[in-house]
């Protein structure tokens, strides 16, 4: 299975590598001549431009930053460029960043790539703390991730997953080995889409999810003018800007084509009835929310982005980890299978696949 690194669960950790601006202020203490002394958390040894990037080149970085926590504390400073990052890396420390400070730390840190991304319609999940971000996820609390809704997606749900049983049955019966991490992350994507943007397929799927995959390989803010966001060459030099903004232009096109499919088929006259979809929530919110925080047709194409990337890799990640562990260890894969068994007859099916 391969051990990818979860690119999006890291950004929506942001908080835990946060760019320190409000930790180097609270730990600020004066010196007796008047001039500001930071009390910096410690951390490595230093190169002059780079910072400790050449760290990371080592292994997978959640693995780096544990070793370096090791040696350092739970509480580093690293340099990432000209970033200065500071990683929490115990319970306690990240209590401090994720209750204590939780306000200082809720708004995620944009950087030159993600500001040309969004372009001012920053969604939930880059939006600046206030009541705006408020006021949004309230709405997708109680509109988009009730309970209700949840369930009002488990046929969507049942359909991909016989999908993937499907595809591990025909992968398992040839010679080679199953790559349950692939078919893991279409099912998850699959599922997601349709949630998102209703029970039909997406025409343009396969190139949205490239250019997602695309997308969330820069934003997690590793690209050069990420790095050095004071340097104009970084920009020039960089192809992350140009991707960016092809990305947006093809991606733009994708959902303005979703969205005006869905204005159309919600339009009167149409007697279909069908489940809502998110972004059918999202356009009826548009009418209905407080005209103070106005829910622009820009920010519902952000946060059917956000949804999306928020949902897929970490539900993703953490089925491919939980298939890992079951795997190395064989008495919990037995009584999860027998659970598996258990709740099968209990639906009146003898195997999974009798389910399809
Ligand atoms: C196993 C699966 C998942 C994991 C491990 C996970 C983990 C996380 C984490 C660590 C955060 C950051 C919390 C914070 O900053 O306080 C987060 C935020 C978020 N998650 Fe999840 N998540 C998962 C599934 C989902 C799903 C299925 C959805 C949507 C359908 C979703 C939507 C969101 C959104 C919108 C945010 C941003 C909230 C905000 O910034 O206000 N997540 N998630």
């Amino acid at each position: 299975m391969a051990a990818e690194l979860p690119l999006y669960l890291l950004l929506l950790l942001a908080p835990l590598l946060a760019a320190p601006l409000f930790l180097l202020l609270v730990t600020t203490r004066w010196t007796p001549r008047g001039g500001a002394r930071l009390r910096l958390p410690p951390g490595p040894w230093a190169l002059p431009v780079i910072g400790h990037l050449h760290l990371l080149a080592r292994s997978l970085p959640h693995r780096v930053m544990r070793d370096l926590a090791r040696r350092h504390g739970p509480l580093m400073l690293l340099r990432f460029g000209e970033v200065p990052v500071v990683v929490a890396s115990s319970p306690a420390a990240a209590r401090e960043v994720m209750r204590t400070h939780d306000a200082a730390f809720a708004s995620r840190p944009i950087g030159p790539m993600s500001r040309l991304w969004f372009q001012g319609a920053e969604g939930i999940l880059f939006a600046p703390y206030g009541d705006d971000w408020r006021q949004l996820r309230r709405v997708c609390t109680q509109e988009l991730l009730s309970a209700r809704r949840v369930q009002s997606f488990r046929p969507v749900r049942e359909d991909e997953l016989r999908l993937l049983l499907r595809s591990v049955a025909s992968a398992a019966a040839g010679a080679g080995p199953v790559n349950l991490t692939a078919l893991i992350s279409t099912y998850i994507a699959d599922s997601t889409v349709r949630a998102i943007i209703g029970s039909r397929r997406l025409k343009d799927r396969d190139a949205y999810l490239r250019m997602l995959k695309g997308l969330f390989g820069i934003m997690p803010g590793m690209s050069l003018p990420d790095l050095f966001p004071s340097s104009r060459l970084a920009m020039l030099v960089s192809r992350a800007p140009a991707r960016i903004k092809a990305y947006r232009r093809s991606m733009r096109q994708i959902m303005d084509g979703i969205i005006q499919e869905h204005r159309d088929r919600a339009a009167p006259g149409d007697a279909e009835e069908e489940e809502e979809d998110f972004v059918d929530v999202l356009l009826r919110l548009q009418k209905e929310v407080d005209s103070q925080f106005p829910l622009t047709t820009e920010n519902i194409k952000t946060v059917m982005l956000d949804i999306f990337g928020a949902s897929t890799e970490t539900s993703a990640t953490t089925l491919d980890w939980a298939m890992a562990e079951l795997l190395r260890n064989p008495g919990a894969m037995e009584k999860a299978q027998h659970e598996v068994r258990e709740a099968l007859a209990a639906a009146g099916h003898s195997t999974v696949a009798g389910t399809a």
